[in-house]
């Protein structure tokens, strides 16, 4: 990742503080859309309240502002790796969040090319971060 796309990554951050439960509502209605196979790993209650594209929205805006350490978020991403696991949640699920993730900014933040760049890199590597704890448990 470089210098310039963490910086952008930066300042999407009061963008994501004030939009990003919206941006994650939107986020699952293309996943559970164009992906319905992984409908059934959540619990649609959640949905319903909102609580699950609260707990998401923060989860993104927890690795914005860790983008150039992500190491700093290990003890969130500890937690949230082992409801993944317990779920059934695999190395091959995460490239379809990343689909529909950026599918989700680039129809509700109109994000120039750099922005959707920055973001790709960006979600790629948090995935990794994610993937790799996964991995050890
Ligand atoms: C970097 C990408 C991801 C982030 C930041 C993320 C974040 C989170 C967070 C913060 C929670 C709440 C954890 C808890 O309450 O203990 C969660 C739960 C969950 N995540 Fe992820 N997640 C990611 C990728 C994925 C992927 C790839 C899948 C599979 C399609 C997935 C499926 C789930 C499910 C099924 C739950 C439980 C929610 C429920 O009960 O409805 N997540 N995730």
């Amino acid at each position: 990742m470089t210098q310039e796309q963490i910086q952008i990554i930066k300042d999407c951050i009061p963008i994501l503080q004030k939009n990003g439960e919206e941006l994650t509502k939107e986020f699952y209605k293309i996943m559970f859309n164009d992906y319905p196979e992984v409908k059934s790993m959540f619990n649609m209650e959640k949905q319903i309240s909102g609580e699950q594209p609260k707990t998401l929205a923060m989860a993104i805006l927890i690795a914005a502002k860790n983008i150039d350490d992500l190491e700093k978020m290990r003890s969130f991403v500890d937690k949230v790796a082992i409801t993944h696991v317990k779920l059934g949640v695999k190395e091959e699920h995460y490239p379809i969040v990343g689909t529909c993730l950026l599918k989700a900014i680039k129809s509700l933040l109109n994000p120039d090319e750099a922005t959707l760049k920055a973001w790709e890199v960006a979600y790629n590597k948090i995935a990794k971060f994610y993937i790799d704890i996964e991995k050890t448990l």
